[in-house]
């Protein structure tokens, strides 16, 4: 089976390929604009951007939206993770956080799947904590200042181990439980 991934990442495209090639899914990428709406919810952003894909005729894919919620700054980023990447980035989000001892944080994955005419959205979680400094070379985005064990980052371990215990990795489980339903 093949499923058209959806997203201008390329770290999101390599972690789709080794997750779901573990349940013998192949990708195969696709770079569709669409708009993200303005909302709190991470899935009401996936649920309007399955509908405008949907409505270009585009069918049996996976969108994905991500976003790092951090307790001491009340869930912000949160759905605006982006946005605040690409404006003060891992750099400002450790200024935001100097002197604060609470650094529980969780990363969230909303996952949307078109297959077989059927909608599937699912959400997955990875609790954690952000660092003090940006560790690691792997992986992407906020990968360098997060961790999900309190030691290593994100970053600094290999993808797959990232896959096993990841928001990412979590909600594709989620989703292999409903494909199989349908399949
Ligand atoms: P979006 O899902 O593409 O809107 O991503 C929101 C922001 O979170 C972007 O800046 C991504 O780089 C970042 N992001 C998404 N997933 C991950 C991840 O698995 N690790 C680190 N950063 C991520």
């Amino acid at each position: 089976m093949i499923i058209k991934v959806i997203t201008s990442n390329p770290g999101k495209v390599k972690e789709y390929k080794e997750a779901l090639s573990s349940f013998g899914i192949d990708i195969e990428h696709l770079r569709i604009p669409y708009d993200e709406i303005q909302t709190s919810e991470l899935t009401e952003v996936v649920r309007n951007g399955m509908d405008q894909i949907k409505a270009k005729g585009v069918t049996d894919f996976i969108i994905d939206d991500s976003g790092i919620f951090i307790d001491a700054l009340n869930g912000f980023p949160g759905v605006f993770s982006a946005y605040v990447q690409k404006t003060i980035g891992n750099r400002g989000i450790l200024v935001l956080m100097n002197n604060e001892d609470n650094r529980k944080a969780n990363f969230q994955c909303c996952i949307g799947c078109n297959l077989k005419g059927k909608d599937i959205i699912v959400l997955g979680r990875c609790d954690g904590s952000v660092l003090e400094n940006e560790k690691g070379n792997e992986g992407f985005g906020y990968d360098p200042i997060f961790s999900h064990d309190g030691k290593r980052s994100l970053a600094e371990i290999p993808m797959k181990e990232k896959n096993m215990i990841s928001h990412r990795g979590n909600a594709v489980k989620l989703l292999m439980n409903e494909i199989k339903k349908i399949i």
